[in-house]
């Protein structure tokens, strides 16, 4: 039976004030820095959310595929190991590969699922394409910052959090540890945290998986730009701006950077600031750290969790850890 959109109800944690706030801060502390930064949350608006799912089915985007291909082979054995009648999902997007766990999931006696991710349109579609496809599944869709609202997050029943698709190396350190202890805080005996990771690897392979042959993954860094000019009211001209992806190998991350290819002067209507822009000035707009499987132990552990299992794709590109609190 078509099941009718409002038969899904999103909970808002980040309603326009809130949201606008944020971006407010972020772009005003980003842009006035030296160098200048913003943070990778706001790429994903309606557009920003179609380009990752694009950059998703890129051949050089292995981590999708890879963290897929763990799932089809693991799924069975992580259900049963987490015996989890609700799951929480971080980040969710599309929530195309949670289908593969919810298969699992719900055949040892999953009943809500629980998507939870910035992006509302996203959210609200894979809430909908998911509860015709488990009608026997209570889907709960929450809008919220998995950097602020971890403690607002349904807490009843026997939960399994995923954070999938690599998001945690998207965290700059400092940023990561606080949210690895805020979440194990959250959670109680019983409960699992299910991570995907990237793993360090050839740096030839690393830089193609940000540096596209189609040039989607530098849409995907431009949309930020897109986003403050629709919601601040800036002037930006996001094709002024070159695509950068680099591999730090101390930090063990990529960074993706916007380069301006001329002087410049961008106006922020919304906070009265001008900002200027050298010719080959670059402004960082996301880290996406890679991860040995011992260090990722370690902070796991360090937060407070016990590592129950950790899964890798047979060419070791990928790593899903199951821990526990
Ligand atoms: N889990 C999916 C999507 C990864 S893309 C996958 O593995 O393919 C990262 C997702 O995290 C996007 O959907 C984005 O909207 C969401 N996201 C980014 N920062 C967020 C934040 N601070 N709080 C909640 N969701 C966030
Ligand atoms: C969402 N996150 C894990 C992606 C990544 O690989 O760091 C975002 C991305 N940035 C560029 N391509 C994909």
């Amino acid at each position: 039976m078509p099941v009718s959109p409002s038969a899904v109800r999103l909970i808002d944690h980040l309603d326009r004030d809130h949201l606008r706030r944020a971006l407010e801060n972020d772009v005003r502390t980003g842009l006035t820095a030296t160098p200048k930064h913003l943070p990778p949350k706001w790429f994903y608006d309606a557009r920003g959310s179609d380009l990752f799912t694009r950059i998703t089915r890129l051949p050089e985007y292995y981590p999708t595929r890879r963290e897929l291909a763990i799932l089809r082979e693991q799924a069975g054995d992580i259900a049963a190991r987490a015996a989890a009648d609700t799951l929480v999902e971080l980040g969710s997007g599309t929530s195309e590969k949670t289908v593969l766990l919810l298969d699992a999931l719900t055949a040892k006696g999953l009943t809500t699922y629980t998507p939870v991710d910035v992006d509302a349109s996203t959210l609200t579609s894979a809430a909908h394409r998911l509860t015709a496809r488990y009608p026997a599944l209570t889907v709960q869709p929450v809008r919220a910052d998995f950097e602020h609202h971890l403690a607002a997050l349904p807490r009843q029943g026997r939960r399994m959090i995923a954070f999938l698709g690599g998001t945690i190396g998207n965290l700059v350190p400092a940023d990561r540890t606080r949210f690895l202890t805020t979440l194990r805080a959250t959670m109680t005996r019983g409960d699992t945290f299910l991570l995907g990771a990237d793993l360090v690897k050839d740096t030839t392979r690393l830089i193609a998986a940000y540096d596209d042959a189609a040039g989607v993954t530098a849409e995907f860094n431009r949309n930020v730009l897109h986003v403050v000019n629709r919601e601040l009211g800036a002037d930006f001209v996001p094709e002024d701006f070159e695509h950068v992806a680099l591999y730090d190998e101390h930090d063990d991350w990529i960074e993706m950077r916007l380069r301006a290819t001329r002087d410049m002067r961008v106006t922020v209507r919304a906070l009265g600031l001008t900002v200027p822009f050298a010719a080959g000035e670059e402004t960082l707009t996301e880290i996406s750290a890679k991860f040995r499987l011992p260090g990722l132990r370690a902070e796991l552990t360090a937060a407070g969790f016990t590592v129950d299992h950790a899964y890798t794709d047979p060419g070791g590109d990928f790593t899903l850890v199951l821990a526990r609190a």
